[in-house]
């Protein structure tokens, strides 16, 4: 009996070897806390995202305290304006005294260290609940918006924003955001492009969350975010969106999305990261209330999935949650 020779369980046997052959870690390092600010006081649970409230500027400063404390080095802000407040435009995403700039400013006055990263795209902001303009045909206009998405973009890097995050899928945008920082001096505000962002089906209760779910209505953003069908297309996306000057780039969503982000960083080697958007959350979230997943076990894999595929970082509603379970063990 000579088979087999070979045994790969001799090296799973005891936790020492297993420590020792372990390719990836996750740390706290690794982690993006996305947080939704809204213009109400207090806190307003999400239905949709056990766990996730919608924030006051008061609140968000205990959370980013929280944060810190924890060890996750940077916090991404998400408006929710006064539903009153929408326009076809959205033309509050750029004024200066609109939710996100304030937040900025309170955030980086109180906790000067914390990294501060906010989005933009109007789909908070506009009455149609599109991330840009629209023609008669409802068609969304992509110069124009680019002009909307720089003034955005100027206001919260004049609030003192430390990464700007453009979500939109315009083509050209990356390129006018940084030449306009550039010509207005700022020129260490970072940018991280929504590089390959999907047209998903998984981002139902983040538009629940910002509360354009029932602006957008039965609308789709088929014209400008990407087909699932297409992983080519995502690196002439990346391609582009380096460039232009773009700093970090993301592949959104996650988990189902783990063959782009590997194509991403094997082709360009730039920093990566992976967003687990709402619906891979409230997934996870609804199973473990049913008794059906345990969820720190399944979390923790999922953000050890990222960092295998190439993610050199997460954005996860569940980034706190991490960061405890981190210390726990
Ligand atoms: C808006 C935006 C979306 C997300 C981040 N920025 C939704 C969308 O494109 O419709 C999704 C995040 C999530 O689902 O967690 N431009």
């Amino acid at each position: 009996m000579s088979y087999p020779l070979i045994r790969p369980r001799r090296m799973r046997r005891d936790e020492f070897s297993r420590r020792l052959m372990r390719e990836n870690v996750l740390t706290t390092n690794d982690l993006i806390y996305p947080v939704f600010v809204h213009e109400e006081k207090g806190r307003a649970p999400v239905p949709s995202m056990p766990g996730v409230e919608r924030l006051s500027i008061d609140e968000l400063l205990r959370v980013a305290e929280q944060a810190l404390e924890l060890g996750v080095p940077v916090l991404d802000l998400f408006g929710v304006p006064d539903p009153a407040a929408k326009t076809a435009d959205g033309r509050i995403a750029w004024d200066p005294d609109g939710i996100v700039p304030r937040a900025i400013r309170a955030l980086k006055s109180r906790f000067p260290e914390l990294g501060v990263m906010s989005d933009q795209a109007l789909d908070p902001y506009t009455t149609h609940g599109q991330d840009g303009l629209i023609d008669e045909s409802g068609y969304i206009l992509n110069d124009e918006t680019i002009e909307a998405l720089v003034r955005q973009s100027l206001v919260h890097a004049e609030a003192g924003v430390d990464i700007l995050s453009p979500s939109d899928m315009m083509d050209g945008r990356i390129g006018a955001i940084r030449e306009a920082l550039e010509n207005a001096g700022f020129i260490n505000t970072r940018i991280m492009s929504y590089a390959a962002k999907y047209a998903s089906a998984f981002y139902g209760p983040f538009r629940s969350a910002v509360g354009s779910a029932g602006n957008l209505g039965k609308g789709n953003k088929f014209t400008y975010q990407m087909d699932p069908a297409n992983s080519d297309e995502a690196l002439r996306e990346v391609e582009l969106d380096i460039a232009e000057g773009a700093d970090m780039v993301m592949v959104k969503p996650g988990l189902p999305y783990l063959d782009v982000i590997r194509r991403v960083k094997d082709a360009f080697g730039v920093p990566t990261f992976a967003y687990q958007v709402s619906g891979e959350y409230a997934m996870l979230k609804a199973a473990a209330a049913n008794g059906w997943l345990d969820e720190k076990a399944c979390a923790m894999e999922a953000m050890l999935a990222f960092k295998r595929a190439g993610a050199d970082g997460v954005l996860t509603y569940y980034a706190l949650d991490v960061a405890r379970w981190l210390r726990e063990d």
